[in-house]
């Protein structure tokens, strides 16, 4: 049976556009040009996805949602803004809203986050639980991306989240890569378990073996007890492994063997430990050429990379820029800042050799230094950036 969807918006040609293009992809189309009569047909008509827009007189689009919300928390409800009001979209995300479409709005995009709500909606009908459509939305609400290279970094998560495959992540230096792996294990079903992340690039060696795999008591000098390593302490979880192109290559064998054993020593033992982690890897590392050097074991990269995920730098993905800056000024306290367009267009020029943490930086001294909640071209650092 053709999915019903129910189109609300005071825009008539809009709404002819959208029930055109959906009547096309087979859905069974309602449309309403405003709340009130939205509702009732909403109540009337139990449909399975509800496309409203925001701002429309009489009853708004937060209000049509807030009112869906209660009575059927179930129902997905993907909202329509202009693409200049972007933040009030990530507003009813807040609020329950699945996803949002900014006008004017490309054909395939449409297609896309319809298709990616009714798809989640199956999953929920073969009784995936509700909770888990709502752990998505909150993880995913930190990781902004609209463009390109993340929605097929989003479409990789999705898939291989709740699975045990190792998972390799790739990326320049503030990409999104640790956001990205808390991401996949909040969306597995390991989720109740912990999330144990270990910086093998800040451990010196000699402590790193006993981190990692833990010791026993008298292994060492100054091993004065039992010690649990990070393995253990994510058992049933997820164990984060960053920079781990920074990994020593004599303790790269001992990793290799708890990736294919599923067991580990710890150091000074002499009985292996079965466990139950699953492993996800970050690098900013080229592992070829560490490979090449003879600094990385093939071996071991082709056991992580299963399935690799690859973080574009941020300067190849200028769409996500201004959401980015919207999203960041309201995280750090910037309601109501509005910057001028020269200034995002400076902006999208600089090539951001810090990625987004370098872009988040930018936007926190920006709202600490400016001298009023408009920010121009002047209030940029004279470095151009
Ligand atoms: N897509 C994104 N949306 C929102 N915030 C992001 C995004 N990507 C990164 N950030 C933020 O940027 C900062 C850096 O992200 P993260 O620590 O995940 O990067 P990383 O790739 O692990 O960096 P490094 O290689 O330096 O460790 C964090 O504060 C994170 O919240
Ligand atoms: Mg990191």
């Amino acid at each position: 049976m053709a999915a019903k969807i129910l189109i609300i918006d005071d825009d008539t040609s809009l709404r002819r556009v959208l029930e055109y293009n959906l009547q096309a992809e087979g859905y069974e189309v309602l449309t309403a040009a405003d709340g009130e009569t939205g509702l009732a047909i909403f109540a009337e008509c139990s449909p399975d996805l509800v496309i409203t827009d925001l701002k429309m007189p009489g009853m708004n689009g937060f209000q049509v949602l807030a009112t869906i919300k209660e009575r059927s928390p179930t129902t997905l409800v993907i909202v329509i803004t202009a693409f200049a009001a972007v933040d009030t979209a990530i507003e009813a995300m807040k609020l329950g809203a699945y996803d949002y479409i900014t006008k004017p709005f490309n054909r395939d995009q449409l297609k896309l986050v319809v298709k990616k709500a009714l798809d989640l909606r199956g999953l929920s009908e073969e009784n995936r639980l509700l909770r888990e459509e709502l752990t998505e939305r909150a993880e995913f609400r930190h990781i902004i991306g609209i463009s390109r290279g993340m929605e097929q970094v989003f479409a990789i998560v999705r898939k291989v989240a709740d699975t045990d495959a190792t998972v390799l992540i790739t990326g320049e230096s503030g990409t999104g890569k640790e956001q990205v792996a808390r991401a996949i294990h909040s969306l597995s079903s390991r989720r109740a378990s912990p999330f144990v992340p270990i910086n093998c690039a800040a451990i010196p060696r000699d402590l790193l073996e006993s981190e990692l795999f833990g010791h026993v008591k008298g292994a060492f000098t100054g091993a004065i007890r039992d010690k649990v390593g990070k393995f253990q302490s994510a058992d049933g979880g997820t164990l984060f492994l960053d920079e781990v192109g920074d990994l020593p290559i004599d303790l790269q064998p001992k990793l290799l063997r708890a990736l294919q054993e599923k067991t580990v020593e710890p150091v000074g033992g002499n009985a292996e430990q079965k466990l139950d982690v699953r492993v996800v890897a970050a690098t900013n590392m080229d592992l070829e050429t560490a490979m090449d050097k003879g600094n990385f074991r093939d071996d071991l990269y082709y056991r992580l990379s299963i399935i690799p995920i690859h973080l574009p730098p941020l300067r190849e993905r200028l769409d996500d820029i201004t959401l980015l800056i919207k999203h960041f000024t309201a995280k750090h306290g910037g309601a109501g800042v509005t910057f001028a367009p020269e200034v995002l267009e400076v902006m999208k020029r600089y090539p951001w050799p810090g990625n987004v943490r370098e872009l988040e930086n930018t936007v926190e001294r920006l709202l600490i230094m400016r001298n009023s909640d408009s920010i121009g071209i002047d209030d940029l650092p004279a470095r151009g950036g």
